[in-house]
């Protein structure tokens, strides 16, 4: 296992649930989902504020009108909470979205993959045996695919029906992480975190943004699983697909995003990870079809202790784009050296250039970078 510094507060440890409930208040939860553990109604203890851990995939209300509550996009920079909130629970899970939310994150973020029966699902790749308890489940489906030039093997979820996966349970991905929810919470439907967004957003007396990544667009495309048009069908019946709402469809391929242009005037967010993609006529080709980039923090600002920023900001927003750079973690492994082990400094560098929002797996960590903390009443 790797040796990890303990994140700022303390938080991620299994010993720290007291603090987390203290702040984030705490919730005895009767979940009886799909997305929670036991076939059975199961008793959770979640710091979570009450009225948030009624998720809304099961309080069956109807979604909200446009206007009717402060924006998401409020704030600049946005807070996004990356997988949920990942750093303290599993990833990609309601009680991970839902905390989230109760930090005061302005957006959740979510991966979008799709099942055989084409339900999309919450998870960062089609291959979920990192992430879920689907080998002890389903040993027999071991599976070599080659998605996107690369051979993987392992359990796919275009090889399950939704009847078949809403039976797993999901797990933490790195090691270094707490494990202590592990086996606890269902993988969710895009649907699931639609419901919750709309209801905790109305319950928190604020609008709750949904960030959507399509994963592998081409992939599942070309196995008779596009993302895209159920996406936007999802979008449509909750009253999203519309250019004020609050949402962001991302995606690392430009292609799906060029195709959805012409399709949703939701706003668009092209993904970018090389120096290539980042020059100034590289931006302003970007910005025919999309409304923000996501980079790479280190396309940026470089890890090393004084280097300087790069222009990737200044130019983006001079051809007309948000900047959302991913992904802050304030773990060892991943904190850039200039930030010498502060991971507040990291969120206040980016927001002292001008960054228009930030993912972060610890959602409050940015929150409190910001000074949009619980301590400033926010
Ligand atoms: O979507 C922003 C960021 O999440 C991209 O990286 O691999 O975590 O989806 P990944
Ligand atoms: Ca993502």
């Amino acid at each position: 296992m790797a040796t990890v510094a303990a994140p700022t507060l303390g938080i991620g440890s299994p010993n720290n649930s007291e603090s987390m409930a203290r702040r984030y208040g705490r919730a005895i939860v009767s979940f009886a989902c799909d997305s929670c553990s036991g076939a059975m109604t199961r008793k959770l203890i979640v710091a979570v504020v009450p009225a948030l851990v009624a998720c809304s995939a099961f309080t069956m209300q109807p979604p909200s009108q446009p206007g009717t509550l402060p924006p998401a996009d409020e704030q600049r920079p946005l807070v996004i909470a990356h997988r949920g909130a990942s750093g303290h629970r599993p990833e990609h899970t309601l009680p991970a979205y839902a905390l989230a939310i109760a930090m005061g994150a302005d957006y959740i973020e979510l991966d979008l993959v799709s099942t055989r029966d084409g339900v999309l699902v919450a998870r960062h790749e089609n291959e979920i045996g990192a992430t879920t308890d689907v080998a002890q489940k389903f040993s027999q489906r071991r599976n070599t695919r080659v998605i996107d030039g690369d051979s993987v093997t392992g359990w796919f979820t275009e090889d399950f029906t939704w009847d078949e996966l809403r039976t797993l349970r999901a797990n933490e991905r790195l090691p270094s992480r707490s494990h202590a929810y592990d086996g606890h919470f269902g993988v969710p439907r895009l649907e699931d975190v639609l419901a919750l967004a709309d209801s905790a957003g109305r319950r928190r007396g604020r609008v709750v943004g949904v960030y959507a990544e399509t994963k592998h667009p081409s992939y599942f495309r070309s196995i008779g699983l596009p993302l895209e048009e159920s996406l936007l069908a999802a979008l449509h019946a909750h009253g999203l697909d519309r250019r004020d709402a609050p949402v962001f469809i991302q995606s690392f391929e430009s292609g799906n995003l060029r195709a959805l242009r012409t399709k949703t005037r939701v706003r668009l967010v092209q993904l970018v990870y090389d120096t290539t993609q980042v020059t100034p006529a590289a931006l302003r080709e970007i910005a025919t079809y999309a409304d923000a980039v996501g980079p790479n923090t280190r396309l940026i600002v470089p890890a090393s202790i004084g280097g300087r920023a790069t222009s990737v900001i200044r130019d983006a927003h001079a051809a007309g784009l948000l900047v959302h750079a991913w992904t802050l973690r304030p773990e060892s492994e991943f904190l850039a050296a200039r930030y010498r082990g502060d991971p507040l400094a990291e969120v206040r560098e980016l927001a002292a250039l001008g960054v228009d929002g930030m993912f972060g797996d610890f959602p409050d960590l940015v929150l409190e970078g910001l000074g949009r903390g619980p301590a400033s009443g926010r």
